[in-house]
């Protein structure tokens, strides 16, 4: 998983071209809820830091650390000159210091890929928060019929329901970006599920905000969009 971004970096702001009302509407999200004034900040899963950074400045916060597992991603988080980048994946990430705000965005912890290896990433994350910190973790929903269809929603629902399995989350998808093809793989998630992760890592949900993942509107029901939550430690 970490090889597709290595292959996707140089093309990796035509993908977000794709998806910029939801992206911005989730950064909106992030800003309304940072009100007092945050000094520090580590962006777990920073792609080419370009997202972070950019947070970072409209919230004038200087202490900025970007952490992701690709060499060619790292390479350009360095370009931004963050404070520290580093090469890391989130489930083996080792920092011995404090941030007031940290992000984990745009369903990094499905690219990770086991329950187990999801709960170490957020575990790591809870490390790294001061106390009363932030954290803001938006995942794919397995259950938006909006980006997946309606019927096979409610097949994915009724599955889901009866007989859950988290494996049934792990998908293969082809970018198409500038005519070409790079294969990728990931996973969506249950609300359920990543609730459930959250819980097991020793964390708090503060709010949930349902996006849509073509308008970037925020609905309300969870069957609407991708999911983003505002986690805390306490
Ligand atoms: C869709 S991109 C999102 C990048 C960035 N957060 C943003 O919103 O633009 C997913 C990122 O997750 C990173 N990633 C893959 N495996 C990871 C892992 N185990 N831990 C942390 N990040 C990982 C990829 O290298 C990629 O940069």
């Amino acid at each position: 998983m970490i090889d597709q971004y290595d292959k996707l970096a140089p093309y990796y702001r035509d993908y977000v071209q794709k998806k910029t009302k939801y992206l911005l509407t989730i950064d909106r999200l992030i800003i309304q809820n940072l009100s007092g004034n945050p000094q520090s900040l580590l962006d777990v899963g920073s792609g080419d830091g370009t997202r972070g950074i950019t947070l970072a400045k409209k919230l004038r916060i200087k202490k900025v650390y970007l952490c992701d597992p690709s060499a060619e991603m790292i390479k350009k988080c360095r370009q931004l000159k963050p404070t520290r980048a580093i090469q890391s994946g989130a489930e083996n990430l080792a920092i011995n210091d404090k941030f007031d705000t940290t992000l984990c965005l745009w369903n990094v912890l499905g690219h990770i890929k086991t329950r187990k290896r999801r709960i170490a990433a957020l575990k790591n994350m809870k490390n790294c928060l001061e106390p009363g910190g932030k954290l803001f973790l938006d995942i794919q929903n397995r259950h938006n019929a909006n980006a997946y269809g309606g019927l096979k929603t409610l097949g994915r629902l009724i599955l889901d329901t009866f007989f859950p399995n988290d494996q049934r989350g792990n998908t293969h998808f082809i970018w198409k970006i500038k005519n070409q093809q790079f294969p990728g793989r990931g996973h969506l998630f249950t609300a359920e599920e990543i609730q459930g992760i959250i819980r097991e890592s020793g964390l708090k949900i503060k709010k949930r905000y349902i996006v849509n993942y073509e308008s970037g509107k925020i609905e309300k029901f969870f069957w609407q969009g991708q999911l983003l939550y505002v986690i805390s430690n306490e």
